[in-house]
């Protein structure tokens, strides 16, 4: 009877505690270290899976950076990007040029073998775009776990900011996820790695704007080399460094092409031309090592787009493939 009425007492004890932290709005959140009981080896078998196939093909680091991006502003972290399917995420346009698809998938293979059903793909995602940038050369984060997997992936969801976006535009849509100019800057620094097709942004070197004329925001020096690998009727995927002369290293040089008027996108050197975000890229150049200060500024902005619109508690799952929902 005493043990009837004290396990009574229990669960309405944690009964009202659950509804008290709903109440409050405070779902379980993301940690680091989520997986140090359920999944201890998570984050070496990441890295080993991304180290390896980073050695045979450069080109998924930018492609995994960027798809991390491309999950999280779209129905928040939770691995929808990576649905395959007709009329997925991986459908839209922007998501086409996407690469490392195979990396995520390995890597939940070999966690599935490891630690089966424990372990998100949003997770395996945001580990691998922290990896990516540490492997070339960037500084590295503490990521925290413990994402769910969404059910939904519509390629009609999709609107990510665009290359033609002036800066208030891009301030707005990263205001929406609750990231500040601050991160604006920081996070677009992540062109640091990585090419463009030249269908994307080529009009701004010939004709910009119907002006007849490049953008006047190029450097003049830029213009005819950039003409020559785009030429105007050329293939519209031939793909450019948005990095020029750094395409694989995670530095500051794309902050330095932007201070010099290099910078490919039209959205991207906007930032030298807007006082407010311009003065965000000098603080960066400011130091003798600016890696030093945008390195771990990197990580932070990283770490709070990491924890946009997550889902936890019952709104999602652990998929078993990626590439599908259960
Ligand atoms: C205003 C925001 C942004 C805009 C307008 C933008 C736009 C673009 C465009 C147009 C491309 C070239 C796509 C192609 O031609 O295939 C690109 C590539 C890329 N973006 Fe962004 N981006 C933005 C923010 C970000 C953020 C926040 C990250 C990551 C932190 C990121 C990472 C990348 C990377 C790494 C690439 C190279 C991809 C590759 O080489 O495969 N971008 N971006």
């Amino acid at each position: 009877m005493d043990r009837a009425y004290n396990s009574g007492y229990v669960l309405i004890t944690f009964m009202v505690m659950v509804m008290v932290t709903a109440a409050a709005g405070q779902l379980p959140r993301p940690r680091v270290g989520f997986y140090l009981s359920s999944c201890p080896n998570v984050e070496s078998i990441v890295r080993s899976v991304v180290r390896s196939h980073l050695q045979s093909d450069r080109r998924i680091a930018p492609g995994i950076l960027r798809m991390h991006f491309h999950d999280c502003f779209v129905r928040g972290c939770d691995g929808s990007v990576l649905i395959a399917g007709s009329n997925s995420e991986r459908t839209a346009v922007p998501n086409l040029s996407l690469r490392g698809f195979e990396v995520i998938d390995d890597a939940k293979t070999q966690l599935e073998a490891s630690c089966p059903n424990t372990v998100s793909c949003a997770d395996i995602l945001a580990l691998a775009a922290r990896d990516v940038v540490l492997l070339t050369g960037g500084t590295t984060w503490a990521v925290p776990l413990g994402r769910l997997d969404g059910r939904i992936s519509q390629a009609s969801d999709v609107n990510l900011p665009a290359p033609s976006d002036p800066v208030p535009v891009q301030k707005q849509d990263f205001a929406a996820k609750n990231l500040n100019t601050q991160d604006l800057v920081t996070l677009v620094g992540g062109h640091t790695l990585g090419t463009a097709g030249c269908g994307v942004f080529r009009n701004r070197f010939f004709n910009f704007n119907n002006t007849g004329s490049p953008d006047p925001a190029i450097n003049p020096t830029f213009v005819p080399q950039i003409q020559s690998q785009c030429p105007l009727n050329g293939d519209a995927t031939v793909r450019v460094p948005l990095d020029t002369g750094s395409v694989d290293r995670f530095d500051t040089s794309f902050l330095q092409n932007l201070r010099s008027g290099r910078g490919v996108l039209f959205s991207d050197q906007a930032l030298w031309s807007d006082p407010e975000t311009r003065a965000i890229v000098e603080r960066f150049l400011g130091l003798r090592l600016p890696i030093l200060l945008f390195g771990p500024e990197f990580g932070r902005s990283m770490t709070k787009m990491s924890l946009v619109e997550v889902k936890t508690g019952s709104d999602g799952e652990i998929r078993r493939v990626c590439s599908a929902v259960n």
